[in-house]
């Protein structure tokens, strides 16, 4: 918007930008596909709130095994859920997550916990709790969600989706290099096949199974630098934008 015709629309009505649309954006594809870095630097451009909701299905399996409940005990996890007080918030740059005040924001990521994720959140129960508390989270706009079902299932209406893909070759260097940062040492072709037997898990289950959503914009990031990826997001996100608050003022 020109400077001049902004100062217009202020005079005329100096609430007007008080309305101005905050989009909801919606991240999802599969495991290690470069969803969180890319949500993360979007929602940071667009002064947008980040959540990552894979990293409240983590903090209720964290909780499942620290209880020892067994992975098959459906009935169990569910009540867990609905009683377990997973909070995202972000801290100097960085995104944390608590269980109540515990910071679990590392504990969520060791492999135990990965291992098992898939199965936990597999359980219609558990997805309820975590649906109707990221719509609460996303109901007021400005929100970038990243996930598996969020353009699907939880909110189907959001203004812009995008699908992230990646071959699983590239997707398992990403990983291995985050772990070797960590300090962790893993083999790339354990990983390549703990991708795959996660994806398979993820796409196969019967409630909100991973898929793109019919009106989501695919982005295969396996020759894309993070840069590129978010830069189109953001542009996508800012044509959205405009577009909006043009029909709004006419
Ligand atoms: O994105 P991630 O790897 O941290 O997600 C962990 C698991 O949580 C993933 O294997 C599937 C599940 N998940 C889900 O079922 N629905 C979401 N919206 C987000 C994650």
């Amino acid at each position: 918007m020109v400077a001049r015709e902004a100062y217009f629309r202020y005079i005329k009505n100096p609430y007007c930008f008080a309305s101005l649309k905050k989009l909801v954006i919606a991240i999802d594809g599969p495991a290690a596909s470069g969803k969180s870095t890319t949500a993360r630097l979007v929602a940071r451009k667009l002064g947008y709130l980040h959540i990552d909701t894979g990293a409240m299905y983590r903090a209720i399996t964290l909780r499942v095994l620290e209880e020892k409940i067994s992975l098959d005990d459906d009935a169990r996890i569910g009540a867990l859920a609905e009683k377990t007080d997973v909070r995202l918030e972000r801290l100097e740059e960085e995104n944390k997550v608590y269980l109540s005040d515990r910071d679990v924001s590392r504990a969520i990521r060791n492999p135990e916990v990965t291992r098992s994720v898939s199965t936990v959140s597999s359980y219609p129960a558990v997805r309820s709790v975590m649906v109707r508390e990221q719509r609460k989270l996303a109901a007021r706009g400005g929100v970038v969600l990243e996930g598996r079902d969020i353009g699907t299932v939880v909110l189907p209406e959001a203004d812009l989706k995008i699908y992230l893909v990646a071959n699983v070759a590239e997707r398992a260097r990403r990983r291995k290099k985050e772990l070797d940062l960590a300090g962790e040492k893993i083999e790339e072709q354990k990983l390549v096949q703990e991708l795959i037997d996660r994806d398979t898990r993820d796409s196969s289950r019967e409630i909100s199974p991973l898929r793109k959503a019919d009106d989501a914009v695919e982005i295969d990031t396996s020759h894309l630098t993070i840069e590129q990826q978010v830069e189109f997001i953001v542009r996508r996100a800012k044509e959205i934008i405009k577009k909006l608050n043009a029909s709004h003022y006419r």
